[in-house]
């Protein structure tokens, strides 16, 4: 058995290996390698599960909170809704129905989601032509062609654009863009200026060479070689806040799209918020489109209070991020192994 490297292993997941004649917990677990492939905050991978005969218990970890960014664990919540979409992704491939219920027991507050998993020969159709892009999909940082998207392509997000208690926005007029370009590069400045969250996130930053399941390789920055090494140093003691605001603005007003989901503050919101954000990715992906994040003016107050009136929302924005055409971004993030984040019995 070749040794476990969070770089490759968790992503080298094979449909292939899928025990087909293995026990239920078992087949259950080898969905959950989809699932922590899902994209989180700062890649703090703040989820547990517990396997059931009938499911999955979803918990979130709230020992890998990030106080600064994120005082509400707002996305840290958010983060494990996108784990349930992958989970359901993959269920819907391998043949079983998935029910999602959020918080299925009161006074847990670390319980957020029970996934009933039941073998069926009529699984989502739409979720099944996913299953491909859970291992492709990558947050890529880089800049993107210069390109509108293409009308069909736009009619196709479009429709992932309805849900519950959430919501997405598709922006593509340029002077909106604009206006958001505008608190992207003011949240730069703000959050970059402030040393805890500079620490908080040089504590998330690895080198290109790390051998830890978490946070954020040098290179998903585009540092390169043994600068990497100097990334979290890099990070904590310098305010970058200027270069960043002015790249950002750029990427943030060129953008073929920029892209707001949007819901309450509540626990069930956030995760329909994660599960929609991650289905639309995951379409994204399929289509050969790239994503990056560019959530400043959703993490301050003030800025966000303003993202809201442009848009004119009734509820909140929870995430904001620009899709694009760009060259893939080849090298993936290090997951933990799945057994690190299964509680047992
Ligand atoms: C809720 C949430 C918030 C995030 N916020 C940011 C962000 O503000 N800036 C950023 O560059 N990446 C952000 N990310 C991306 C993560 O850093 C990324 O998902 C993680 O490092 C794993 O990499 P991967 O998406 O390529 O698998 C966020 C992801 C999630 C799910």
């Amino acid at each position: 058995m070749l040794k476990f490297n969070p770089m490759f292993t968790p992503w080298q997941v094979a449909e292939q290996d899928f025990p087909k004649d293995g026990a239920l917990e078992e087949k259950f677990k080898f969905l959950l390698r989809y699932a922590i492939l899902a994209p989180s905050g700062h890649n703090t991978q703040p989820w547990k599960f517990k396997l059931q005969p009938d499911g999955v218990f979803i918990y979130a970890d709230y020992t890998r909170r990030l106080h600064v960014v994120d005082p509400d664990n707002r996305e840290l919540v958010i983060s494990i809704g996108a784990a349930i979409m992958n989970l359901r992704v993959a269920a819907a491939y391998f043949g079983y129905a998935c029910t999602v219920q959020y918080q299925p027991k009161a006074n847990t507050p670390e319980l957020l989601a029970f996934a009933r998993l039941s073998e069926s020969s009529q699984t989502d159709h739409e979720l099944k032509k996913l299953f491909h892009a859970i291992v492709q999909r990558r947050t890529n940082r880089n800049a993107y062609e210069v390109r509108s998207l293409a009308e069909d392509e736009l009619k196709r997000l479009q429709k992932l654009t309805a849900g519950k208690k959430a919501a997405i926005r598709i922006v593509t007029d340029k002077a909106i863009q604009t206006s958001i370009a505008e608190l992207v590069s003011e949240g730069d400045y703000i959050q970059m200026s402030d040393p805890a969250f500079r620490q908080e996130l040089a504590s998330w930053v690895r080198s290109n060479w790390t051998r830890r399941g978490d946070g954020i390789a040098a290179y998903g920055f585009g540092i390169p070689g043994i600068i990497s090494w100097l990334g979290p140093w890099f990070m904590r003691t310098f305010d970058l806040g200027k270069p960043q605001a002015k790249k950002d603005y750029q990427f943030a007003k060129e953008a073929a799209a920029l892209v707001i989901v949007h819901g309450e503050d509540t626990k069930e919101s956030l995760l329909e918020v994660g599960e929609m954000f991650e289905r639309f990715v995951l379409t994204a992906t399929s289509m050969g489109l790239q994503y990056a994040f560019l959530n400043q003016p959703v993490e301050v107050q003030d800025l966000r209070t303003r993202l809201r009136a442009i848009l004119g929302l009734a509820d909140l924005p929870q995430l904001l991020f620009r899709i694009g055409y760009a060259e893939p971004q080849k090298r993936a993030m290090p997951r933990r192994p799945l057994d690190d984040v299964l509680i047992e019995g």
